[in-house]
């Protein structure tokens, strides 16, 4: 009949759609929160060394702490909810946006964090050759700073990417979605729920070793 042969021959489309939609959502919010992350930490750093900033400073934290607070199904439904009041409301790029945001409060700690790894005496040599503080900051610290963040980094998007997933509670047909719509029109979950998560494992475990080459790639340069 329709519906077996629906079983049979047609599930793969709906896999390749919901693994199209969770690469869509991953990569849109990796670039996003990553551009958030480095400006938020740009601007608490200058923050700390600018006195009139101070407020710019006390907006970057406010953010942070409610991101780190609250949990991120919990933002997914508030975005969701504020946004969709359209019909024309794109969910794949809604839930990209709410990830990108939620991840940029990561990042900027993680880059935060990285800057502060460096020692104290080379912000100071920095300034005693005759650089100003930007300068030191964008020539000395952070050329340094990029060996701690970049492990860190990866991480966070291995994370992120996994996180998509919640994605599925919005109307997002990502990978998750996928599995489950497979699973009720089957009758049999299991082997849906199993398949999907191991294109997660390939994603995540081909992101590893791109992140482990590049390491060891910026690690070269310390062995001389
Ligand atoms: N699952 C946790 C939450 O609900 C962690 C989210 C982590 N997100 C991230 N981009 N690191 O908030």
């Amino acid at each position: 009949s329709y519906y077996n042969a629906f079983i049979v021959e047609d599930r793969y489309k709906y896999y390749l759609e919901g693994l199209k939609i969770t690469l869509s959502i991953s990569l849109l919010a990796i670039l996003l929160g990553a551009f958030i992350g480095i400006v938020v930490a740009m601007v608490k750093e200058s923050a700390s060394r600018v006195k009139g900033l101070r407020w710019l400073g006390s907006i970057c934290n406010g953010y942070i702490n409610i991101i780190r607070g609250t949990p991120v199904l919990l933002q997914l439904l508030i975005i969701y909810n504020l946004v969709f009041t359209s019909r024309n409301t794109n969910e794949v790029v809604v839930a990209a946006i709410c990830f990108g945001i939620n991840s940029g409060a990561y990042v900027a700690e993680i880059v935060r964090a990285g800057i502060e790894s460096i020692d104290k005496g080379q912000y100071e040599a920095g300034r005693s050759l005759g650089f100003n503080s930007n300068q030191t900051m964008f020539y000395i610290i952070m050329p340094q700073a990029i060996k701690n963040i970049l492990p860190a980094l990866g991480n966070e998007f291995i994370v992120l990417i996994k996180e998509t997933s919640v994605a599925s509670v919005i109307a997002v047909t990502d990978l998750t979605k996928a599995a489950q719509y497979i699973g009720s029109r089957t009758w049999d979950i299991l082997p849906p729920l199993i398949i999907s998560a191991i294109f997660y494992l390939i994603i995540v475990l081909g992101l590893t070793k791109l992140l482990g080459y590049l390491e060891r790639r910026m690690s070269q340069g310390d062995r001389n």
